[in-house]
């Protein structure tokens, strides 16, 4: 479904990522995890269009999506949860999940959706109404989530679900993307600092070091690798 393949991408004139390989097959939960600074957010922007690929290419499907604009990769069919918070506080939850879809005019097409994602995550259907900014962290992750699929997208890509989460939090947004791709087949590439509960909750992952992808493999081979156990996992 999405291959990336070579890429290279940074600021500047400086390369942060030096050939970067990845895949991600359809229906499957994809965890790309490595140190702080190692290229992940960097990787997840230069697939959305926000980092220029000076090398290397992304295929999408049977398009080439490599430096197409945000736009243009939402439409192709692929959505984004942020690493940083990104509900709009003041506004409801329901409202929230409009935004998600604001390029659309009927009304009746975008409720109908929103009553849709909201039967997906029954905790957001008890606070449709109440203000976003109130809810818990990971309430609120589950919202962005929830608003990412608006546009029902054939991918999702979510950099650091769990980022500034408590445990018992991260470990309830994983079950919630387990149970996606469970229930509706939802693909997800993540990107995840922790490591253990991104491939935990996994098909396969990628260890990105450096700006080089290092290993790959099944998640629960990874979980049994004695150097991924050494260096990301500890010990
Ligand atoms: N806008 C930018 N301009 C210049 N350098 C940047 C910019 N954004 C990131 N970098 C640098 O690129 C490198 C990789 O950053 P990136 O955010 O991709 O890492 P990361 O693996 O996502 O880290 P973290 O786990 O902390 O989120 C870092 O050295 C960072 O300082
Ligand atoms: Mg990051």
């Amino acid at each position: 479904m999405l291959l990336i393949e070579n890429v290279y991408a940074g600021y500047r004139d400086f390369d942060i990522l030096k050939g970067v390989n990845l895949k991600v097959n359809p229906g499957e939960i994809v965890c790309v995890i490595g140190p702080n600074g190692a290229g992940k957010s960097t990787v997840f922007k230069a697939i959305y269009g926000l980092v220029k690929i000076r090398q290397g290419r992304v295929i999408f499907g049977e398009q080439n999506i490599t430096n197409l604009r945000p736009q243009q990769i939402l439409q192709a069919g692929v959505a984004i949860v942020p690493q940083m918070r990104s509900v709009f506080p003041q506004m409801s939850v329901r409202e929230n999940l409009e935004l998600g879809m604001y390029l659309e005019k009927n009304q009746q097409r975008i409720q109908k959706r929103i009553d849709y994602v909201l039967e997906l995550f029954p905790k957001l259907a008890q606070r449709q109404y109440q203000q976003a900014g109130t809810m818990s962290g990971g309430e609120q992750r589950m919202l962005e989530i929830g608003r990412s699929l608006m546009l029902e997208p054939k991918l999702v890509m979510m950099d650091e679900p769990s980022a500034g989460l408590s445990p018992s939090m991260t470990k309830m947004i994983f079950e919630n993307i387990v149970r996606l791709n469970q229930e509706i087949g939802l693909t997800v590439l993540a990107i995840e600092q922790n490591a253990r509960q991104g491939l935990e909750s996994s098909h396969r992952g990628y260890v990105l070091e450096l700006g080089k992808n290092t290993f790959e493999g099944v998640a629960s081979e990874l979980l049994q690798d004695q150097e991924v156990r050494r260096s990301f996992l500890g010990g």
